[in-house]
């Protein structure tokens, strides 16, 4: 079972990856990595998926990048084989919603991981940091420009450079996260969130997704321009007016993902 770093399965229009390294508390190596960014863009790709979920273990999502595969690499190493950018940034190409559901430690890399997801269910046992300052390291998949972005400046400063620990609670606080639940609840908990919003119109999602990205990476006036854009075109979709016409009709849209 160790062998293979992910599992992959679908429920209904929800496909679901679990991270697999247990023993190694999900670090995540180039194995696991390659293997991730190929099922998620595979989930992309598939037209029964409406929304993607990612989780790991009881005891953690990830504790970040597997510091015995790094230990011995050098600078060139890095570089020519761009580490990070070759693997990890597959999620960035993902269009549909992708939920984290987080037990447990979500450190260095794997805090990173939840913080390039869309939405971040995390059990009470959930515990994020940035720790890589304990390693002379730094948060290199994200985590400095993301972290700021999500939760401000001062937070993140706090975490990135004494490698403070939150809990749920002060990660729901601070807007790390989407939602706390009971760690029983977790995947149930997710599974049902996303095949809620796996079950509106696809293309809707993907625009609503792709206009919230944009506020983190434009000023006000070219996000809300973009904005505007997505909504016009909704005008074009099949879907939209078949939920407006439900609407009207007092009955439940049918949608054609169109
Ligand atoms: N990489 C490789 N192996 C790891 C790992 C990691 N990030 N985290 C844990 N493991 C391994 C441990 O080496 C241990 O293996 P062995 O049983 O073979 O010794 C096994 O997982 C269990 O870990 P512990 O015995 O340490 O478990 P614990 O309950 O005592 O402690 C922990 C748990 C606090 C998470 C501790 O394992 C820990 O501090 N891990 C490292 C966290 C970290 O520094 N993450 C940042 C990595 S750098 C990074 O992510 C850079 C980036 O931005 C891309």
């Amino acid at each position: 079972m160790t062998d293979t770093p992910i599992l992959v399965s679908t429920e209904g229009r929800v496909g679901l990856i679990r991270l697999n390294r247990p023993a190694q508390l999900n670090a995540l190596n180039d194995a696991l990595m390659d293997a991730l960014g190929a099922a998620l863009l595979a989930f992309d790709a598939d037209p029964g998926v409406g929304a993607i979920v990612i989780t790991g273990s009881d005891k953690a999502f990830a504790a970040g990048a597997d510091i015995a595969a790094m230990a011995d690499w050098d600078y060139m190493d890095v570089y020519q084989s761009a580490f990070i950018t070759r693997n990890w940034e597959a999620i960035r190409q993902v269009r549909k919603p992708v939920l984290a559901a987080v037990a447990g430690f979500a450190l260095g890399g794997g805090c990173e991981l939840a913080l390039a997801c869309d939405i971040v269910v995390a059990a009470e046992s959930a515990r994020f940091a940035l720790p890589e300052i304990k390693l002379a390291m730094l948060p290199g998949a994200g985590g400095t420009q993301r972290l700021p972005r999500a939760i401000g400046k001062a937070k993140a400063m706090d975490m990135c450079l004494s490698a403070r620990m939150l809990d749920a609670q002060e990660a729901d606080r601070y807007g790390l996260v989407s939602r706390v639940v009971p760690d029983a609840e977790l995947l149930d908990r997710t599974l049902a969130l996303a095949a809620q919003i796996a079950s509106f119109s696809l293309p809707a999602l993907m625009a609503i997704k792709e206009s919230v990205n944009r506020a983190w990476e434009s000023s006000l006036t070219e996000g809300i321009l973009f904005e505007r854009r997505e909504l016009y075109a909704r005008f074009a979709s099949a879907d939209a007016h078949e939920g407006m016409q439900a609407f009207l009709d007092k009955r439940k849209p049918a949608f054609q993902h169109r």
